[in-house]
């Protein structure tokens, strides 16, 4: 066995089956003292609701945390994000004017205050008008000049981002961070905003059982060898495809 890089989403992937959970973060541990493997966390969550989640459930402390749908990366809670990746997301990224384009949808709710975030704007939006909404303001934003990300997760989640600030971007500016190869990195998840994850390289990439329609149906649009899909669900489903890969044994 050998170092890799183990990144994951945290809701209904690293987190819905706490006994699953008990069991693969014990293997990861070990798996970390013995070879010095690196355990990243990467959620849609911002830090607040990050540290909630880590009240409520057991979890490993991670080498690196990815909050807000990969606009920030904190190496240490308390200390302030790397400020090379936020340096990154400041290109093209104008925040008023995301929020003002936004204001003219009535469709759009703006969630919780913790959730906006420097280079993260977040909306609920019924899945009903989705399509159109997120059409139409696909066009205006970019008739304004704004070069951002619109990602629709959940049937009801909408963030809108800097371009450069996906968990897939972040994911491989850690993986050069450390210099660990794709075949060495593993990648899991079960909803929209985690199809940024899938698709930056050869990484290798576990479905969770229980992933959502929205990702199926990319992952079947898009096939690759180097993506498993598993039959279990939640932490049992990592570990499922941890074994496949070879990472364990
Ligand atoms: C988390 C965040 C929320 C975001 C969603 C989808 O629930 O708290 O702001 O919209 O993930 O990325
Ligand atoms: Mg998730």
């Amino acid at each position: 066995m050998a170092k890799f890089l183990f990144v994951t989403d945290l809701d209904n992937t690293l987190v819905g089956d706490d006994q699953a959970l008990e069991k693969l973060n014990k293997k990861l541990n070990q798996h970390r003292q013995e070879y010095d493997t690196k355990i990243v966390y990467i959620t849609g969550r911002s830090l607040t609701l990050y540290q909630q989640l880590a009240q409520e459930k057991n979890l490993l402390i991670p080498d690196a945390l990815v909050t807000a749908v990969g606009t920030e990366i904190y190496y240490h809670i308390g200390d302030d994000p790397d400020p090379n990746w936020s340096a990154q997301m400041t290109i093209g990224w104008d925040r008023e004017l995301v929020i003002n384009t936004a204001s003219h949808f009535a469709d759009l709710t703006p969630q919780s205050d913790t959730e906006q975030r420097p280079f993260k704007v977040s909306y609920f939006l019924s899945e009903v008008v989705a399509a159109d909404v997120l059409f139409e303001l696909e066009n205006l934003l970019q008739k304004r000049g704004l070069n951002v990300k619109l990602i629709y997760s959940g049937s009801k989640d909408l963030d809108i981002i800097p371009r450069r600030g996906n968990k897939g971007a972040a994911m491989q500016f850690l993986r050069q961070h450390w210099g660990i190869e794709a075949s060495q990195t593993v990648v899991c998840g079960d909803s929209g905003n985690d199809i940024a994850l899938f698709s930056v390289d050869r990484e290798r990439g576990i479905i969770v059982g229980n992933a959502l329609p929205e990702l199926l149906r990319w992952c079947e649009i898009n096939p690759a060898d180097y993506r498993y899909l598993a039959k279990s669900h939640y932490a049992a489903g990592i570990l499922e495809g941890l074994y496949y890969f070879g990472f364990f044994k």
